[in-house]
């Protein structure tokens, strides 16, 4: 497929969509999540891709936020419907996809930029990188699940802080926080995203998919996240990756799934 505002290269099993509008920050607009969504859904569907990295063009951000030139006119329902349309289409699938999806987060990710790399499964930050939710600045609030995910991440009194402040914290307290999980350089940060994902490669990809499903349940309402482990521990035995792993391990051999 081809794209206006993305570019997606595929490199052995690993997936790379670059936000591709380096002019406007790689700023969202509807166009473009629109596009992500197509991405994310080709990359998923892809039995040889296995992880997906995403990351901006430039050197200077990451992500800037939703488009503000876009909903700045926007009425209280068409305010609402950017939210809710962007969550589900982007957001929400992002957090709930099979596929591992990891945050490049290589300068400045603000609003729905920040909201993107905490939708993703964890993410590896560069020492450029500025973090922070301003939309209190704008006189509207995070709505692509910011103010639910950053209080997961980070805890809820940090959360409140950051977002009443519309601050922004670098990398390194980025990292203090929990919020990335590595800082690196600018020119190591796709090279380490890269390692960590071939690690990922190396394992099974259905038991990687129950392992997402299973953590994401606590953060779901009235779903009990021990008994959907449960569940998904019991269905893992039912698969060839199971057989396959175990038999390794005891024929002291190295595994090779399938993802069946
Ligand atoms: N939406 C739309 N356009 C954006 C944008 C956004 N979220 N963030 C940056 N841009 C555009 C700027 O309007 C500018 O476009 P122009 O050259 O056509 O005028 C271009 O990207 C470069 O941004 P600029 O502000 O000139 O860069 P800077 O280095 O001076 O400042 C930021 C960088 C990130 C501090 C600043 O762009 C900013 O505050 N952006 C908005 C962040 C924000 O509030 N995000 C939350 C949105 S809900």
């Amino acid at each position: 497929m081809t794209y206006n505002n993305i570019i997606s290269k595929e490199n052995n099993a690993v997936a790379t969509i670059t936000i591709n509008r380096p002019n406007k920050l790689n700023a969202l607009n509807r166009e473009t999540i629109k596009e992500l969504h197509n991405a994310l859904k080709e990359a998923n569907n892809n039995k040889n891709i296995k992880v997906i990295i995403i990351t901006g063009s430039g050197e200077k951000a990451f992500i800037a936020g939703a488009d503000i030139s876009e909903f700045a006119h926007f009425s209280v329902s068409q305010g609402a419907a950017l939210a809710a349309e962007g969550q589900q289409m982007v957001f929400d699938f992002i957090e709930n996809l099979a596929t591992p999806v990891i945050a490049a987060i290589n300068g400045y990710a603000l609003g729905g930029g920040l909201e993107l790399a905490m939708a993703c499964h964890f993410r590896v930050a560069s020492d450029n990188a500025k973090l922070g939710l301003p939309e209190v600045s704008l006189g509207v609030i995070p709505g692509y699940g910011g103010t639910q995910r950053l209080a997961q991440l980070i805890g809820k009194g940090r959360a409140m802080e950051l977002i009443m402040t519309a601050g922004m914290i670098d990398a390194h307290q980025a990292l203090n926080y929990g919020l990335v999980n590595h800082e690196t350089t600018q020119e190591e940060l796709i090279p380490l995203c890269e390692k960590i994902a071939l690690k990922i490669c190396n394992n099974s990809a259905n038991a990687i998919a129950a392992a997402i499903t299973s953590i994401n349940a606590h953060f779901k309402d009235g779903v009990n996240g021990y008994a959907i482990e449960i569940q998904e521990f019991g269905n893992c035995f039912g698969t060839n990756d199971f057989t396959e792993g175990t038999s390794a391990f005891l024929e002291k051999r190295k595994a090779n799934f399938t993802g069946n």
